[in-house]
């Protein structure tokens, strides 16, 4: 392609996306100015731009509702956490749990079933594995459903820093490119995030998986002083989808659709008490499943 080609298809380029630019702005309708204004905010917040027009109209109706939603959880009773418009404002809530629902669980990875932490007497009452250097700062999964390869990793840095006193960043796209079995079941382990996939130089020599005893948040809290442990939870709800911040105590149910990786316990000044996962989830709650049933698949991994 000659230079004016070049040149004559970047200017067309431009113009078409100048041009869907002018035409996205210009759907903001009298009346809903102030909506349309905080769209455009979390659209440029996001970095998100739609396809076109029609796809615009029908994300903006969405995501009115969603905030006229948040707004309304926000006032319903007297919540320990708050709802915001987060990332998550431009789906509907079935699509939001069609984007959780992709949780797999352990299934590949060679189980041991004893529960090694079951005569554990000592037990701190806080813990906090991210303050001890075991776990590297979250890395949002966003909709790529491979969250329980993120659960599964964080829980893995655990154990080799345990183990090795080393914190490494290990490869999350290796471990959702070989779906576990691979590193596993041939007790390879994983290579580090920046050597994937040059090397085969195996950074965590992961044994296998225990499951924890099911619907036993004391054996989780066991476990978790211990090192962190990967649970399951539902977390498909508005409140999940909307959380900001504060003490998530529910809405939500027991349908497990999340892998999510409990790092740690705390207690506030009036006694509340919760697990450091995502998000804060209040614990020893009354059901036995736990809050959102973080009690009912939790394993952990072991070196
Ligand atoms: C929703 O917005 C996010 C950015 O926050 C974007 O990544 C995602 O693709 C959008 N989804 C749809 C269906 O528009
Ligand atoms: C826990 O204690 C019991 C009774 O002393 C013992 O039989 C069992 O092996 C211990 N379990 C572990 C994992 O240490």
């Amino acid at each position: 392609m000659g230079f004016f080609n070049k040149c004559q298809c970047i200017c067309f380029a431009l113009i078409l996306t100048l041009g869907a630019l002018a035409s996205q702005v210009a759907t903001c309708t009298l009346q809903d100015v102030a909506m349309c204004e905080m769209h455009e905010q979390w659209m440029a917040r996001y970095g998100w731009l739609y396809e076109n027009n029609q796809e615009k109209e029908k994300r903006f109706k969405i995501f009115k509702e969603n905030v006229a939603l948040i707004e309304s959880l926000n006032d319903f009773g007297n919540k320990p956490y708050k709802l915001g418009v987060n990332q998550f404002a431009n789906l509907t809530s079935e699509e939001f749990k069609a984007s959780r629902n992709r949780f797999k669980g352990h299934e590949c990875a060679t189980k041991t079933s004893s529960f090694k932490y079951q005569n554990v007497t000592t037990l701190p009452s806080t813990m906090e594995w991210r303050k001890k250097g075991a776990v590297t700062p979250t890395k949002d999964e966003g909709q790529c459903g491979c969250c329980w390869a993120f659960s599964a990793v964080a829980a893995m840095e655990g154990i080799t820093k345990l183990e090795s006193g080393k914190l490494i960043s290990l490869s999350k796209q290796e471990l959702v490119d070989c779906d576990i079995k691979g590193f596993i079941q041939k007790n390879h382990g994983l290579t580090t995030e920046a050597n994937y996939p040059y090397t085969a130089n195996h950074a965590a020599n992961i044994k296998g998986y225990e499951d924890m005893p099911t619907n036993n948040e004391k054996a989780l809290l066991m476990a978790v002083a211990n090192q962190p442990v990967s649970v399951a939870i539902d977390a498909g709800g508005s409140d999940f989808q909307f959380y900001l911040s504060g003490i998530f105590t529910g809405d939500c149910v027991t349908s497990l659709d999340h892998g999510v990786t409990a790092v740690g316990y705390e207690v506030t000044n009036d006694g509340t008490k919760y697990w450091l996962v995502k998000n804060l989830m209040q614990r020893d709650v009354d059901a036995k499943e736990g809050l959102c049933g973080i009690a009912m698949q939790a394993s952990y991994l072991t070196a």
